[in-house]
């Protein structure tokens, strides 16, 4: 959408990431980053500096991401030289974040990188070199793989250290804040020391490839737009399943968060907002976020005992067990969303997501209306609506399911079936992980497909009184808990009965 910019010659980049040791940083950011290496997409000069509290000089840190590195990467995509290239980038400041030492080093070391010689090579878009004069100063870039609640201490430390300049940027994982009032507070934090325009707010499913798809399919060919509309469709579903459940090291996070918090607030209404945007006018920042906005700002609101009849949550059954103690932590969550606005009055939207579920299985289906007449003798219960699904988990792609004709002479014998579009078999290129294109993303400066602050807390403001009624709940009627579902399976019958009292079933494949 954004890659075909003008090639610019990028600047050098100072990429200073917080969290460092962490998994985000280890097995997501940098393996992302050795991707755009081996394809001579970082620009030349650029270093990445690692910060965490570990006691670690820059050799120890090198030798720790290599290590990640070689684990990681696939064989085949394993390539020495870049690799190499990129662990000679790698620096490390050990500092805690909650103190004040340390921060002068990692000032030195930005400050030595504007001070070093200015002569640079600067890489294309595409990885051309062009050699050259680099006048500019590196851009900074603070990446805050930490804790949420990190945020604003950082932002401070970074404004007192005078280490914010004009054109830096800061990227921010979410979930932002546990709730809109924290939410608030944080972005007030960070935005206290950033300009919004300089603030990326990270949702990596806006990294995948077959959500950016959606918007290609959308807006790049005609035939879907008049269909697209209350008139044809019948109701959307949006389902995030995965098999595992909660890793034993992301437990206290997640027995926080639980699914409507880690999930839903971000993945999952982002992609309902995908689904049912006006087109914009261009491709651009703003003009696609102003879309997505109205989308949230038009999902009717669930609150009081109206979040009973259409919100269904769930824990698996061995959660507590993994966990150690009995908890009303969310690992389902099934919920009924109505945008209320010309387009899909009266269009349910189906949301889905939980851990420990079948299996790893991903995807938007949005299902059509029946045709108005049928014409085929005997065809009833041989057709389908038709549906059209975007497959994000597994095998990235899309599918559009209709009704066909069986071959032969004797009469006409319907069947549904489906043209599939499937990433790994239609094109030469390898499907890069989200984090790739973000990141790049953001060394380009390119915001669009990163969240605005408005768009997250509008998405809280709509989840905010779900939390709020469970917790009325928690109070007031303990009894009742999120419902037990069996391991391995879709989650608990009430999430059935959603759609059943709608005269709906969940797509299972
Ligand atoms: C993260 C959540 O944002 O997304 C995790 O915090 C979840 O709990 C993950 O497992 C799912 O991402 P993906 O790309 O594997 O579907």
């Amino acid at each position: 959408m954004t890659e075909h910019t003008p090639d610019l010659v990028l600047p050098a980049c100072d990429f200073t990431v917080f969290g460092a040791t962490g998994d985000l940083a280890l097995y997501q950011l940098l393996p992302g980053l050795y991707h755009r290496e081996r394809e001579r997409q970082l620009p030349a000069e650029t270093r990445i500096i690692g910060v965490s509290r570990s006691a670690l000089d820059d050799a120890g840190y090198r030798d720790m991401v290599s290590r990640v590195l070689f684990d990681t990467i696939p064989e085949d995509d394993l390539e020495v030289g870049a690799l190499h290239r990129l662990i000679h980038r790698l620096h490390h400041v050990a500092l805690d974040v909650d103190s004040t030492d340390g921060w002068d080093r990692l000032h030195g070391l930005l400050k030595d990188h504007e001070r070093a010689p200015a002569v640079t090579q600067g890489f294309t878009t595409d990885g051309d070199t062009r050699d050259g004069v680099d006048p500019a100063a590196p851009t900074r870039i603070y990446y805050l793989a930490v804790d949420p609640g990190l945020y604003g201490a950082i932002a401070e430390h970074l404004a007192a250290m005078d280490m914010v300049t004009p054109d830096c940027r800061v990227v921010l994982e979410k979930p932002i804040g546990d709730g809109l009032e924290s939410s608030r507070r944080i972005n007030d934090a960070v935005g206290a020391v950033f300009a919004e325009h300089q603030i990326f707010r990270i949702d990596h499913y806006l990294g995948k490839e077959s959500v950016q798809n959606l918007l290609v399919t959308r807006f790049a060919n005609t035939f879907l737009e008049p269909l697209w509309n209350s008139r044809w469709v019948d109701h959307v579903q949006i389902t995030v399943a995965e098999a595992p459940g909660v890793a034993e090291h992301r437990a206290p996070y997640y027995e926080d968060a639980g699914a409507l918090r880690d999930m839903v607030q971000n993945h999952l209404l982002q992609l309902l907002c995908l689904v049912a945007m006006e087109p914009p006018t261009y491709v651009g920042p703003d003009t696609v976020r102003d879309e997505k906005l109205k989308v949230l700002q038009a999902l009717a609101p669930i609150t009081g005992p109206g979040v009973d009849q259409r919100v269904v949550r769930g824990q698996y059954a061995s959660y507590a067990e993994e966990i150690g103690h009995a908890t009303d932590t969310e690992t389902f969550v099934a919920l009924r969303a109505d945008v209320q606005n010309w387009r899909w009055a009266g269009v349910p939207f189906y949301l889905r997501t939980g851990k420990r579920m079948a299996r790893d299985e991903s995807a938007i289906e949005v299902v059509f209306k029946e045709p108005p007449h049928a014409m085929f003798p005997h065809s009833e219960g041989t057709t389908k609506p038709n549906r059209l699904t975007v497959r994000l988990k597994p095998d990235e792609g899309m599918q559009l399911h209709l009704t066909a004709k069986v071959p032969g002479p004797g009469g006409i014998r319907l069947h549904p079936t489906s043209l599939d579009l499937s990433y790994a078999t239609a094109f030469d290129e390898r499907c890069p992980d989200p984090y790739e294109r973000l990141l790049m993303d953001v060394i380009r400066g390119i915001p669009t497909l990163f969240m605005r602050r408005d768009e997250v807390e509008a998405a809280w403001a709509w989840v905010t009184p779900i939390l709020e009624r469970w917790q009325e709940l928690a109070e007031t009627a303990p009894e009742t808990t999120p419902i037990p579902y069996p391991d391995g399976t879709h989650g608990p019958g009430e999430a059935a009965a959603l759609l059943a009292a709608d005269g709906h079933a969940w797509q299972e494949s």
